[in-house]
């Protein structure tokens, strides 16, 4: 895993806690992550995805029993975005993680069109991506940030967004 350990411990929190339907991460690496997603969305029969430009993961004995190659895309998240869009907006809770190239771009490219009740997450925050870049994005698509004292004890580098649910009380 490309992560700080502490991140299993936020994770563990967060999808405990969580109905979800998918969790879509983007970038693949050396696929440790999306062994540990695979398995949660195993569990509670959501979907799994994982992205990236190229298959840097190897076929070892756990990728093979988990099946990784059946969860894993070759895709520029970047310059494509579209299949990952049409991933978060089927019915039912979707999770995102950015964790490629670019991750304020795909944060920005892709906070304004989550569902309510939707999470996104980017790693390397405060180095590739911090509050500046996200703050504008937040106010007008009604973006909370979650987690955030469990994100600074486990020292992830990892800061996870939800789209507000909207409660009509008329
Ligand atoms: C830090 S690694 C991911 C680590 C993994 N999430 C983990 O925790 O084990 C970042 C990956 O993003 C991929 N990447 C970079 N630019 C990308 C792009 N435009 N589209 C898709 N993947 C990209 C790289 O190839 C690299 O494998």
């Amino acid at each position: 895993m490309q992560q700080g350990t502490g991140v299993l411990v936020l994770w563990e929190h967060v999808l405990l806690n969580t109905k979800f339907s998918r969790i879509i991460e983007l970038g693949t690496g050396w696929g440790g992550l999306s062994l540990y997603f695979a398995l949660w969305c195993e569990e509670r029969g959501a979907k799994f995805h994982t992205f990236d430009i190229a298959k840097k993961w190897k076929d070892t004995p756990l990728a093979k029993m988990i099946c990784l190659a059946s969860y894993f895309h070759v895709l520029d998240v970047l310059h494509n975005p579209q299949p990952i869009k049409e991933l978060i907006v089927r019915p039912g809770p979707s999770i995102v993680f950015c964790d490629n190239g670019d991750k304020r771009e795909e944060f920005r490219q892709l906070a304004p069109i989550l569902k309510p009740g939707d999470i996104i997450g980017v790693h390397d925050w405060g180095r590739e991506i911090g509050r500046r870049d996200v703050t504008d994005v937040m106010v007008d698509h009604l973006l909370d940030v979650i987690e955030l004292d469990l994100c600074r004890i486990t020292d992830s580098h990892t800061r996870l967004f939800k789209k507000r649910e909207i409660s009509c009380e008329c």
